[in-house]
């Protein structure tokens, strides 16, 4: 079997949104299959995104990442390989096939702890299905639940963006049904605000950190234990639709989360004091009668969990007292798409 030359000249094109822990996934417990050391639960968001086209092409003798026009370094091209091998193999993709390019367009700042490994790797894996089932047909088809697996192989946050709204990521018995598994649509009362503090690249990257901590923290265990109690509390919240209850157990599993990298050897953390100045705002805005609630990633920037009634207040507000921050607002967004060819780059 070979791919014809109408799917050699044929892109396939998806859009996948990037999603906010409320409940960290942080250390492996396999790290070749990317295996979480505990369950995590996110949101997905509408307005922060990755367009990813991909194709089986001839010239090439491997796969080739382009991000934002750029050709890319092997390191983040053995990335996406590893992920295509994965296709290559449940597809059982005969040898003689065409590598692939992969052209990528980030709506969101890279590698700055806004998450665009989880939109990066969903939208490609999203795309890759499309492309393999176009030129392997005869295979059996591979579900949405299936394919989040595959998108956990390039990035552990990718799971949960192949499903809008609130997600889960299963801890799972092993490999296969370590994957995603939608809780809620999340279209109700809620909303995001994220201050972008910092869009520079992370010094230290999420992989690494987490390695890291897994690896020499004395909080570790402990972590592992609380965070499993802050994650019935969200799904109850979730439940209940109480904003309250969500937005506290968040913003208690992030401290508890950041406190893992303060009992590292050595230790580190990703926030600043820019960082701070924004918590201690959230409190003041929170004391004032807001449901407002804070949570951070691997980086300095601040993620705030509000209602969507009160999120243009809120908004104005943080634009008042940190005119330099850049703030992104964001609603519940939806499982990825595929988009029409002439949709790319729009
Ligand atoms: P972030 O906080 O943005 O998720 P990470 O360190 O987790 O930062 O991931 C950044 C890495 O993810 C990049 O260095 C690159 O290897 C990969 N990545 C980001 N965007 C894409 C994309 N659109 N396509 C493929 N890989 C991507
Ligand atoms: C702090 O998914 O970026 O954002 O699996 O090594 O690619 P790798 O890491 P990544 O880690 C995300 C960590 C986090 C918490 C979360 O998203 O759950
Ligand atoms: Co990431």
């Amino acid at each position: 079997m070979t791919v014809d030359k109408q799917e050699v000249n044929t892109w396939s094109v998806a859009r996948a949104h990037t999603n906010i822990a409320l409940i960290k996934y942080w250390g492996k417990r396999d790290e070749k299959l990317f295996l979480p050391t505990s369950p995590s639960l996110s949101l997905t968001l509408d307005s922060l995104y990755t367009d990813t086209r991909v194709r089986f092409d001839p010239k090439l003798s491997s796969d080739e990442l382009w991000l934002a026009g750029e050709k890319q370094d092997d390191k983040s091209t053995v990335k996406i390989t590893r992920v295509i091998d994965l296709f290559r193999a449940r597809y059982s993709v005969p040898e003689q096939t065409p590598r692939m390019r992969v052209e990528s367009v980030n709506h969101v700042p890279t590698a700055a702890g806004l998450a665009s490994s989880s939109s990066g790797f969903a939208a490609l894996a999203w795309a890759l299905r499309d492309a393999f089932e176009s030129a392997f047909p005869q295979t059996v088809a591979m579900d949405d639940r299936e394919l989040s697996t595959f998108a956990r192989r390039g990035s552990g946050s990718a799971t949960r963006s192949i499903f809008g709204g609130f997600v889960e990521w299963s801890y799972g018995t092993g490999s296969n049904d370590s994957c995603a598994i939608p809780v809620d649509d999340a279209r109700w009362d809620v909303a995001m605000v994220l201050a972008a503090i910092s869009t520079q690249h992370k010094k230290i990257s999420s992989t690494y950190g987490m390695k890291h901590t897994a690896e020499t923290s004395s909080f570790y265990s402990l972590w592992r234990e609380a965070s499993e109690q802050d994650l019935a509390t969200v799904r109850e919240g979730i439940r209940e639709r109480d904003i309250d209850k969500i937005g506290a157990a968040m913003e208690a599993n992030c401290m508890k989360f950041h406190a893992t990298m303060f009992a590292a050897n050595p230790p580190f953390t990703y926030l600043t004091s820019r960082s701070w100045r924004v918590i201690e705002f959230v409190h003041e805005m929170r004391d004032s009668g807001l449901s407002v609630y804070f949570t951070m990633d691997a980086g300095p920037n601040v993620k705030i969990l509000c209602r969507a009634s009160e999120q243009q207040f809120v908004h104005d507000k943080l634009a008042e007292r940190f005119p330099e921050i850049t703030l992104f607002d964001a609603l519940p967004g939806s499982g990825p798409e595929t988009l029409s060819k002439d949709k790319w780059a729009q």
